[in-house]
């Protein structure tokens, strides 16, 4: 059996990590954050992931290891998965730093290493990165061939934060991009070992696998797009409400009727990013993706129409504002690229007072907005002689908020960004606005 090293402790690398160690898989993850790394080894998840502290604890040093030793890693392991982060530039395009010095580290270790070894690019990586950056760093640092002496293969991650080890456990798909059939073979029997055989694997070029990631996330980034512009319409016609309509189309198998909720815009630490990054790289190679544009467009909007509705309430400056829901969406602590934190800003430009509650990214939220707002572990408390509360992520207890959850504002007006309350339980005494009804 194979015995595997990660580089990156991020969410793809932590979780695969875990999976594959309680799978009796041995396995080594490794970072070069020592404060972090110090922490895992005592058992403390670098962030919230529903699971993921169980799995830690049931694998830590039972065929999990944690360490900042590279070369020991790599040694002891057949096959490493770079798992590192591939930040945006300020102009959108993708910073391969990590990746370049990952790839740098591993070639100088197996420069010394006598026995093939699969390298495996997990990372988000644009198309042509692998085989025109990875693999000619990999053979001229390490002195040896790809396809003879080395491996290589791209093999884009799909898990979703909030559900990050129940997709890893169970993946819809395995990509295997490779330009050489012994390295996807190497890898298709990793899979095999991990998952036995009721995966499906889909065996293709480097280049294919990673524009099938970027594909992958601007379709889902669109969809939320499509179903945000409708909403805006809706909000502009007597008696539509876009659940109704969502609903209806999602019944078209040819549409499907996931991730077709409205809201305030997708946010998180891929859409934006990849959206972005593929935008980028495409008008470099001379095409103008005008619809993915679009996409980044209506949801760089989004924020504006909640912004709107609330003005609908009141003078912004004269209020005082509740958001429910800080995280990018339920069950993380992640606020990166949240529209929840994009409003706030916007809020605080007009000098609004904000107070706000979320069940896990307060402590993420404190580090940006310190004393310019002010933060409630309690929904009630959070609500407390508020003029306007706005439900801004769509956690499960928000969902079953009722009317006397609210009795401790001034005057009950709710703004639900996510369509998640159900109207039914509020009386006429509300004033209830929601994103896609008018
Ligand atoms: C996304 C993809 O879903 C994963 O397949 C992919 O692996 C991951 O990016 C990545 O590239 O690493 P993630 O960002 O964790 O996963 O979360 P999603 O569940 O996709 O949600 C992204 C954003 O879209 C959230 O802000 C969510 O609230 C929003 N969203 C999602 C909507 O507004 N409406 C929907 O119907 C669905």
């Amino acid at each position: 059996m194979n015995k595997i090293s990660i580089i990156g402790c991020g969410f793809v690398g932590l979780c695969l990590a875990v999976v594959s160690a309680s799978k009796g898989i041995k396995t080594i993850a490794v970072d070069n954050d020592v404060e972090k790394i110090n922490k895992i080894k005592m058992g403390i998840t670098p962030f919230y992931e529903p699971k993921l502290k169980e799995l830690l604890d049931k694998t830590l040093n039972n065929n999990l290891e944690i360490s900042t030793d590279i070369k020991k890693a790599i040694i002891n392991s057949d096959i490493t998965f770079v798992t590192v982060g591939t930040p945006a530039n300020l102009d959108g395009s993708m910073n391969l730093d990590f990746i370049k010095s990952s790839t740098n580290e591993i070639a100088t270790i197996l420069r010394e290493k006598g026995e093939y070894h699969l390298t495996v690019i997990k990372s988000t990586v644009l198309p042509t990165t692998t085989n025109d950056v990875v693999k000619p760093l990999l053979e001229n640092v390490s002195m040896k061939k790809v396809g003879t002496d080395i491996g290589l293969v791209m093999n884009p991650e799909f898990l979703r934060e909030g559900s990050a080890i129940t997709d890893t456990e169970n993946p819809h798909l395995i990509v295997i991009g490779s330009n050489d059939n012994k390295s996807s073979e190497i890898l298709e029997l990793f899979y095999r070992e991990l998952y036995g055989n009721t995966k499906e694997i889909i065996k293709t070029s480097t280049n294919n696998a990673e524009l099938i990631k970027y594909a992958n996330n601007s379709f889902l980034a669109t969809k939320i797009s499509f179903i945000n512009s409708i909403a805006n319409i809706c909000q502009k016609i007597p008696n539509t409400d876009i659940n109704v309509i969502a609903d209806a189309i999602g019944k078209d198998p040819r549409i499907g009727n996931l991730f077709l909720n409205a809201g305030p815009g997708y946010g998180g630490s891929c859409f934006p990013k990849d959206v972005n990054a593929l935008i980028h790289f495409s008008k470099q190679l001379g095409y103008d993706p005008i619809l993915i544009s679009a996409t980044n467009e209506v949801n760089n909007q989004q924020a504006i129409k909640v912004l709107e509705l609330i003005k609908t309430v009141g003078k912004i400056d004269e209020m005082n504002i509740s958001i429910l829901g800080l995280a990018f969406k339920k069950d993380t602590d992640d606020i990166r690229e949240s529209v929840s934190i994009k409003l706030i800003k916007y809020l605080l430009d007009i000098n609004a007072n904000v107070s706000v509650h979320d069940p896990m990214a307060i402590e993420n939220s404190r580090k940006i907005y310190g004393d310019k707002i002010k933060f409630y572990d309690k929904i009630e408390d959070c609500l407390y002689s508020s003029d306007c509360c706005v439900v801004m992520t769509d956690w499960d207890e928000y969902k079953e908020l009722e009317q006397s959850s609210f009795k401790n504002m001034k005057k009950i007006t709710i703004i639900d960004a996510r369509r998640i309350l159900n109207k039914e339980k509020f009386n006429r005494d509300v004033k209830f606005i929601a994103i896609g009804t008018n």
